[in-house]
């Protein structure tokens, strides 16, 4: 078992009416709060109008509008209004791409140039405003994890980011709030969060607890996934996503194993990058392929072991259950109701060179589980056609 070292360093309040705390979360970090939200949802979901009731003595701006796949220019605004209002706290209500936003905001204030040179390169900063979070989609996890993923559109380059300073100080995450997310974002969201698991799954020198804690998180999104596509007000299914997308991305599932290189999301995030696809839909149309594609003679046995713990598959052989396993993944995605190819949302092969090698840049897919050269990343994205 590896080294590690642990801190998860946010308070979460977990629950029905949990919102009711904000004013005193707030108050901890001062009165002039930056708000950060989407395209409107939490306009019509009332969120939007409660934190207004309970903020009543703070001074709010908004930085409005971030868009999914959130763009760097939003950041480049929400600095801006930081610097120029004094900013105490930022405070995200959203999914991840608000959330995202908000955290290369809040290190970004600090950063003495352009906060596009501080994600690409991966620059940390002294000090970030603190960040309270309000979650209304489960899927990415950013509520729990101190990483935030960012577009470029000028350059077509889609980049994750890290920095420690921006994990959530407080996450409120009442499951109540994503009642109303759409039928399709919530399919898109749980295969984030069992791709998040998958990822971690797939690794190196895996130990026996990780291999228990992530198979019950898999099979916990299996379980819970379809319930709220059909029921989108079913408390228990939202809830046990929504805390399931929390634990699934900060590391605490796998602390103590090895570095499988993440490759579904390496892909995934350039066809992000250059066509604006959905997440979890990307995720969904790659993971099958790229399971295939990783299938051999090394890793026979995790995928037959995938097969037994997560889809119970018995009495078969190992080839047998490895392969039905990699079907009943992609049946699980298709049953979801989500698009299963790239021609499906009208994507061809034009970008593929520029994607994989984007896609394998910093050496990450070639130290992967199952190293990946740019060849093997355009073959995958042609097996997705
Ligand atoms: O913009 P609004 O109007 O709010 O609508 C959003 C958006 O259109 C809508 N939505 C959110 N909550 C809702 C709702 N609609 C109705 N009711 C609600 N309660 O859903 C749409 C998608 O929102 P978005 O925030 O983009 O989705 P998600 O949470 O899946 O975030 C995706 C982004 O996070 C990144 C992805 O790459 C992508 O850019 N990721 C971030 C990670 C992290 N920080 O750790 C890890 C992930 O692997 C991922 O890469
Ligand atoms: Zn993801």
């Amino acid at each position: 078992m590896e080294d590690f070292v642990y801190q998860a360093g946010t308070r979460v309040l977990f629950g029905k009416g949990q919102i009711e705390h904000l004013p005193e979360v707030i108050a901890k970090f001062g009165k002039k709060v930056l708000l950060c939200y989407g395209g409107g949802s939490i306009k019509r979901n009332g969120i939007y109008d409660k934190v207004y009731a309970l903020l009543k003595d703070c001074e709010i701006y908004e930085l409005a509008g971030i868009a999914p796949n959130p763009r760097i220019d939003s950041d480049r605004e929400g600095i801006a209004l930081c610097r120029k209002h004094n900013i105490d706290v930022v405070l995200a209500v959203g999914g991840g791409s608000v959330i995202d936003c908000a955290k290369v905001v809040a290190a970004g204030v600090y950063y003495d140039g352009d906060p596009w040179e501080m994600v690409s390169q991966g620059k940390q900063t002294e000090k970030a405003l603190p960040l309270v979070t309000i979650l209304t989609l489960a899927a990415t996890g950013s509520e729990y994890d101190d990483g935030a993923v960012i577009t470029n559109p000028e350059t077509n380059e889609k980049i994750g980011y890290g920095n420690e300073l921006t994990m959530p100080k407080v996450s409120i995450l009442d499951p109540a709030y994503t009642y109303t997310v759409p039928a399709k974002q919530t399919a898109a969201g749980s295969i984030d969060i069992m791709s998040h698991l998958l990822e971690q799954y797939f690794g190196p020198d895996m130990t026996y607890l990780a291999d228990q804690m992530l198979a019950g998180a898999i099979k916990t999104v299996i379980h819970y996934a379809p319930v709220a596509v059909k029921e989108p007000d079913n408390a228990q299914a939202r809830g046990e996503l929504m805390w399931t997308s929390s634990l699934a991305c900060n590391g605490i599932l796998s602390q103590g194993c090895g570095y499988g290189g993440w490759p579904a999301h390496a892909i995934e995030h350039e066809l992000s990058a250059f066509y604006d696809v959905t997440h979890g839909v990307g995720l969904a149309i790659i993971t099958p392929r790229l399971m295939r594609h990783m299938l051999n003679d090394d890793t026979l046995s995790r995928f037959a072991q995938y097969g037994r713990d997560v889809w119970g598959i018995v009495g078969k052989s190992d080839k047998e259950t490895a392969e039905q396993a990699i079907d009943e993944t992609e049946k699980f995605f298709t049953s979801l109701g989500v698009p299963m190819t790239l021609s499906a949302l009208n994507i061809g092969e034009e970008h593929f060179d520029e994607m994989a090698e984007h896609a394998g840049r910093n050496g990450r897919l070639l130290h992967a589980y199952v190293p990946l050269s740019k060849e093997e990343v355009k073959a995958i994205l042609h097996d997705c056609l």
